[in-house]
């Protein structure tokens, strides 16, 4: 097969000349039978046909090498759809590509990867106008490498080499370059502000509006929206691998509770939709008196039990009351109930198959903290009867959807709150959401790390007590 001759442009463009497009290393390029191409990342697969030509030549050392950015020079016909530019440019802008600055060694020093199309200059473009690291941009580590970006940008630029990392931080501080090769320099400052992690030095002009936004939130917001996203975007099953095992659990029951499911929804009939709706408001206060087993029990049946499972593809699914993202059921529910009349205090969890509340952990002070900090959080007159805590498998979404799965869980912990709210209005209960809680609140007693089993959501729900202080009567129902 041929490969392509990287041609040498004088001292100037020696860098340049070393600069190749290659596939991103997640990335498969194959050929099939005769001008047949597959393309694929994950799940995605992108089949084409390439006719004979110089796009035969491309395609080649794309698969095997990467193509010199040099090669395009011979090929300037960027309009026509068929020319190599036009080609290459549409598999960039879908973030298949990278472009790799390549030592003499054949070792990449540094990558950048960016959906947009590619800077096919002769030169590499020189970088005189004085420029800051904005106060935008981050590194980290990742897979061996130090990846910078910002959030100006959806590319990243990857320093395999740690002098030229050295360089960029002598840069920010201010001092000159003059030891570097000046072609590599400029290469990799364009790179930089082309992802805004450099940017012109600028005068103070106050906070730029985003800027008001934290930081974290940024950056989630960011890189959870098409266009703006790292690496895959949606359904890419790109972390997908069939032999790893869900997160497993090695909690100690000490007791289960099968609950009483109710015979019908009659205690709805009672009470319509649009009432339901009208009732709802959050209360932050509980009866003196417990809440019953079976209130409770019936709380959890209309809002948490599993409906039924099927086999579909090969692969069980979980279908609830609640919609989820991917019809995942990342979320699983525990409570702590301080004063349930049928429970003893304590920390359970819930099984929606079931509809089983297992004790995993007696009351303990360790356990009263974590639900006075809930009732802190709301104001909260007295004690809660139940403090309902979710946690969320989230690599079980991010093996799916990679880059919005946190953005997918925090909708399915919204879509859930408001669930328990509407049910526990219609039952005469009394619900309260909570805006935050721990990072690993629960880990000492499930055993699971906050990574494994994230807390995502706090909500308060007991006995109602009306206005004057009195207890209000659940109806019985049936
Ligand atoms: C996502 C979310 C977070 C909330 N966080 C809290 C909270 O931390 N503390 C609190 O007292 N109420 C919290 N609430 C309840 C709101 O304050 C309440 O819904 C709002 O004041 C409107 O009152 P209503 O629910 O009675 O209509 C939260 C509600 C939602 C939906």
């Amino acid at each position: 097969m041929a490969s392509i001759e990287v041609q040498s442009l004088g001292e100037r463009n020696e860098a340049y000349a070393k600069v190749k497009i290659r596939l991103r290393p997640e990335v498969k390029l194959e050929q099939q039978a005769a001008g047949a191409w597959v393309l694929q990342r994950g799940s995605q697969k992108l089949r084409f046909t390439v006719p004979a030509g110089p796009l035969v030549e491309m395609f080649t050392s794309l698969r095997i090498d990467g193509v010199p950015i040099t090669w395009f020079q011979k090929h300037p016909n960027a309009t026509a759809t068929l020319a190599p530019k036009t080609q290459i440019n549409r598999l960039a802008k879908a973030g298949y590509l990278r472009e790799v600055l390549v030592g003499l060694d054949g070792r990449e020093r540094a990558a950048l990867q960016i959906r947009d199309v590619i800077d096919f200059a002769s030169e590499p473009p020189i970088q005189d106008h004085q420029c800051e690291l904005s106060h935008n941009c981050w590194a980290r580590w990742s897979e061996g490498t130090l990846m910078l970006e910002s959030l100006d940008s959806d590319g990243a630029v990857l320093v395999y080499d740690m002098a030229l990392l050295f360089q960029i931080f002598l840069l920010a501080d201010g001092q000159s370059w003059s030891e570097v090769d000046q072609a590599i320099h400029s290469l990799l400052q364009a790179w930089l502000m082309r992802i805004g992690v450099l940017e012109q030095k600028r005068k103070q002009d106050g906070k730029r509006s985003r800027e008001k936004w934290e930081f974290h939130d940024m950056v989630i917001h960011a890189r959870s929206r098409r266009g703006f996203h790292r690496d895959g975007y949606g359904a890419t099953f790109v972390h997908l691998n069939p032999h790893q095992q869900p997160t497993k659990r090695n909690v100690s029951k000490y007791e289960e509770f099968v609950l009483e499911r109710p015979v019908s929804a009659c205690r709805f009939t009672t009470i319509t939709f649009a009432d339901v709706l009208q009732k709802r408001k959050s209360i932050r206060r509980h009866s003196d008196s417990a809440i019953p087993l079976r209130a409770l029990g019936e709380f959890l049946f209309w809002t948490f039990r599993e409906r039924e499972r099927q086999r579909i593809n090969g692969e069980e699914f979980s279908f609830r009351l609640y919609p989820a993202a991917g019809c995942l059921h990342e979320i699983s529910v525990y409570l702590i109930v301080q004063n349930c009349s049928g429970l003893p205090r304590g920390l359970f969890r819930y099984e929606p198959a079931g509809h089983i509340l297992s004790l995993i952990a007696p009351f303990e002070p360790a356990l009263a903290s974590v639900a006075d900090s809930a009732a802190q959080t709301c104001g909260f007159e007295g004690t809660p009867h139940v403090i309902v805590l979710l946690t969320a498998q989230i690599a079980k979404v991010s093996r799916k959807y990679e880059a919005i799965a946190y953005s997918l869980v925090l909708k399915d912990v919204g879509v859930i709150y408001h669930a328990m709210y509407l049910v526990a209005s219609a039952l005469g209960l009394a619900p309260c959401a909570l805006g935050g809680g721990g990072f690993a609140d629960l880990s000492q007693w499930t055993g699971l790390s906050p990574w494994d089993e994230a807390q995502v959501g706090e909500f308060l729900v007991g006995a109602a007590a009306n206005k004057e202080g009195e207890d209000l009567e659940l109806s019985e129902h049936n």
